[in-house]
């Protein structure tokens, strides 16, 4: 096995979070385009990947020529891991991130996700035959630890480390909070204590403020930001403008915000095939008419309509308010 890849930390560090049903290709693209350090996919189970099962691959699909996407993996098997990461790396994936964070029923009751905190020397094993599998950086997104006795990130991450992980986020729950309360920023400053690597602060970080004051109390080295992205992907933009001093991104209003918003639509239904991307976009497009304050009766028309070339009629009056005014 040859010396894994040198690591560039991302630039700007500001990345995109893992996001089930959420951050597929479609929408990386898109934060892509508005500017961001790193986006990464969807959490992509392992075996069942390896084991070709439908609709599971396209979750790890990057496209030609893309190079900030890392391809997150679950799984509790160090052999289906390493097969996995094997095949996202040979497909083009700039990093392989593991999925320690994930607190859902479905993925912890299979002793992966967040479990994996509740049994690390079995998390061990598997980063390291992650990490053996593949010549691209490897890195780990976990939680502070599974409940307020159990605060091991610290730990985990010393031990991650140690197996060649090249960069740890933490999202500043524990597992049993779920999504509840606050992201504890400043608990995140004990695993930037613990180890070298660079450390990403996650959790309810929705601007350039909470941005600026996640880094602040937990000294870590960047921010990765999940659903203040919904229905603004221009945001890890804004924030790297802010914060880094990169080029601020142009975001778009009027006929340019309906233009994006049908061009995201398209590429989800070209992507996902008219039935499923239907279902899909209609997350995203509840987002965008969130932001644009769009009245009920238009919204409900856009979320339920099957048509898409009414749909996208529909989302120049919904998206733009000249349009609104006008109707
Ligand atoms: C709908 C949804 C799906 C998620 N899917 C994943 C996932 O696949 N992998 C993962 O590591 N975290 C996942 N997360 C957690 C996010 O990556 C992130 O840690 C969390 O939302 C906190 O960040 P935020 O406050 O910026 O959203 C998900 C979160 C949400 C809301």
């Amino acid at each position: 096995m040859t010396a894994p890849r040198i690591f560039t930390f991302p630039n700007p560090p500001v990345l995109l979070a893992p996001m089930a049903g959420i951050t597929d290709r479609p929408f990386r693209d898109l934060v892509r385009q508005f500017g961001a350090g790193l986006v990464v996919s969807e959490m992509v189970a392992s075996q069942e990947m390896v084991q070709a099962k439908p609709g599971v691959r396209e979750r790890a699909e990057i496209g030609a020529d893309v190079e900030n996407t890392a391809v997150q993996l679950a799984g509790r098997d160090a052999e289906w891991m390493a097969e996995a990461a094997r095949q996202v790396a040979d497909r083009g994936a700039a990093v392989i991130d593991i999925n320690m964070g994930c607190p859902a029923k479905k993925v912890t009751n299979g002793y992966s996700g967040s479990a994996l905190l509740k049994t690390p020397d079995h998390a061990l094993r598997l980063i390291e035959a992650v990490v053996a599998a593949v010549e691209v950086p490897v890195t780990l997104k976990t939680r502070l630890g599974w409940d307020e006795n159990l605060m091991n990130a610290p730990d985990v991450a010393r031990r991650a480390e140690a197996a060649g992980v090249r960069m740890i986020t933490i999202h500043g729950r524990t597992r049993c909070q779920f999504y509840k309360g606050q992201a504890d920023w400043a608990a995140i400053g004990a695993v930037k204590e613990a180890v070298d690597v660079p450390v990403v602060a996650n959790g309810d970080i929705v601007d350039a403020g909470t941005a600026a004051r996640a880094l602040e109390q937990s000294g870590a080295d960047g921010v990765m930001i999940g659903r203040g992205a919904q229905g603004q992907p221009w945001l890890l933009a804004q924030i790297a403008h802010a914060l880094w001093g990169h080029t601020a991104p142009e975001i778009p209003q009027g006929r340019a915000l309906v233009d994006m918003v049908c061009g995201h639509y398209e590429a989800m239904l070209g992507f996902y095939g008219a039935d499923l991307g239907l279902r899909v976009a209609r997350k995203h497009l509840g987002w965008y008419m969130d932001q644009a304050g769009t009245g009920a009766a238009l919204r409900r028309a856009v979320l339920t309509g099957r048509d898409p070339e009414a749909v996208l009629r529909l989302l120049a009056d919904a998206l733009d308010p000249q349009q609104q005014e006008a109707a």
